[in-house]
């Protein structure tokens, strides 16, 4: 009988985190292999190229994989099996707005399949609390084989995940002693720090709270641009004048909020409770602030339009469509820009829309939005346009100062920036036309 080859490192699923975490490992000196069941992403990756943009990815990736030391398949190779196994499917919502397991229980049964005595099993997705004790560990015991299961959620930001992954504390879950520093030996080759928790729930919810509480911040600060667009004041200088000195206050800023983990992660977190009874207040809130803010930002848009007495149906710039330009990525998934653009669908139906994106390719853009017009440079999408507005906070777009781009655009042109990048400017330099989040609305007379 042949011997099996063994992999030090086996994990499923080669997306954003998988993929980055693959490289990091295999850089950090283990045998890896990634096993991915869409075949256009398995060949990308054997030969070497990423397939989305990453800082630093690129020539990590292709230094890996020309050494040998990742390897990618669309099925576990028969004769082979690995050491430890790490679980990064996507948990996305399904049509339904519920948290989908079907990724995570075909992933669990490959591995329950493939796996021999004594594996490490790691979840490393988002999940819904209990996941990884309802879901996956049930599947791992029907295979009758000794393993260990721990929960090490991912924490890393899009754009930063090279750096991140070397030195962000890494959260370890698992219910007892020796599988929770089995999993910390096989972290602190990549990273120097590391929190361990007493149980795979515990781990769980760490990932889901931070989420959750990065979106109510930001719901906060949206709710306070939603007070200040009423009152007719400034946001950014009622934030930024609120903390100067008082750290006490740290609101943070407004814009809009989306993106693959946090328009998820905080519904996960709410279905999870409702298993426990328990019904969230802050979190919904947080997302229904968030969620609307496209549509009651349109409506605001489509008056200022129509108060400048247009002649025609309007040709509308939007520029950043990813959904974050700091650090730059090119994932669409989850932006809000497009919940933006839909809206402008709905309120503005003869509109003709130009996309211009720092990162997206072409193809992208098309992909989301394919009745658009897509164009490559700044200045060709706000030319001639009668509506430009900021939808990300990718530095590029801040280039042409307020001035120069009305300057290009039709008359009576506008802004509308969702970013305030250019709310700290003094009103004679920005003119009747660029309005921002929580800097749009004048005090209502009489
Ligand atoms: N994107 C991020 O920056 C980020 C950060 C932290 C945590 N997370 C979480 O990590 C998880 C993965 O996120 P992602 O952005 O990498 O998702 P993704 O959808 O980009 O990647 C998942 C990959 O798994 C593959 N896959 C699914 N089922 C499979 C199976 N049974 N066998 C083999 N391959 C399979 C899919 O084809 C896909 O390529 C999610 O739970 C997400 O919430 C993501």
């Amino acid at each position: 009988m042949t011997e099996k080859t063994k992999y030090d490192v086996c994990l499923v699923g080669l997306g954003y985190v998988g993929l980055t975490l693959a490289t990091a490992l295999a850089d950090a000196g283990f045998n890896v292999l990634g096993v991915e069941k869409r075949q256009e992403i398995v060949e990308l990756t054997n030969a070497g190229k990423p397939h989305f943009s990453e800082m630093g990815l690129d020539q990590m990736l292709l230094d890996v994989t020309q050494s040998g030391r990742l390897v990618a398949r669309v099925d576990f190779p028969k004769d082979s099996y690995s050491d430890i196994y790490i679980l990064s499917v996507g948990t996305p919502l399904g049509p339904d707005g519920k948290a989908r397991l079907d990724f995570m229980e075909a992933a669990a049964r490959s591995v329950a399949e493939n796996m021999q005595d004594d594996a490490l099993v790691i979840l490393r997705s988002t999940v819904k609390i209990g996941t990884a004790r309802q879901v996956v560990k049930p599947i791992l015991d029907a295979s009758q084989k000794a393993y260990q299961i721990a929960m090490c959620p991912e924490r890393t930001l899009e754009g930063r995940a090279m750096q991140e992954l070397r030195i962000l504390p890494q959260i370890i879950g698992a219910d007892d002693v020796a599988t929770r520093e089995r999993a910390e030996q096989f972290f602190y080759k990549l990273t120097n720090s590391t929190v361990k928790v007493s149980s795979l729930e515990a781990a769980e919810v760490v990932k889901l709270v931070d989420n959750t509480f990065r979106d109510i911040q930001f719901g906060f600060a949206n709710e306070v641009a939603r007070i200040c667009d009423a009152v007719g004041v400034n946001a950014m200088e009622v934030i930024q004048g609120g903390k100067l000195g008082y750290a006490r206050t740290d609101v943070a800023l407004p814009g809009l909020v989306g993106g693959p983990c946090l328009e998820k992660d905080p519904h996960i977190l709410s279905q999870s409770c409702v298993d426990y009874g328990l019904d969230l207040d802050m979190t919904h809130a947080a997302r229904r602030v968030n969620e609307r803010q496209p549509y009651e930002t349109v409506e605001f848009i489509v008056a200022e339009y129509t108060r400048r007495n247009p002649r025609r149906d309007p040709v509308i710039a939007v520029l950043g469509i990813a959904f974050k330009g700091i650090p730059a990525t090119d994932d669409l998934r989850g932006a809000m820009s497009l919940r933006v653009l839909e809206a402008l669908d709905q309120q503005l139906p003869g509109a003709k829309v130009r996309l211009y994106d720092p990162v997206c390719t072409e193809r992208d853009l098309l992909g989301v939005r394919p009745n658009d017009e897509v164009v490559s440079t700044l200045e060709s999408a706000v030319i001639d346009a009668d509506i430009a507005i900021i939808a990300n906070n990718h530095p590029e777009l801040a280039e042409l100062r307020p001035k120069q781009m009305v300057r290009l655009m039709a008359d009576r042109g506008f802004i509308y920036d969702y970013w305030n990048s250019f709310s700290d400017l003094r009103s004679h330099e920005l003119g009747g036309t660029y309005f921002a989040v929580g800097n749009s609305r004048k005090i209502k007379q009489g």
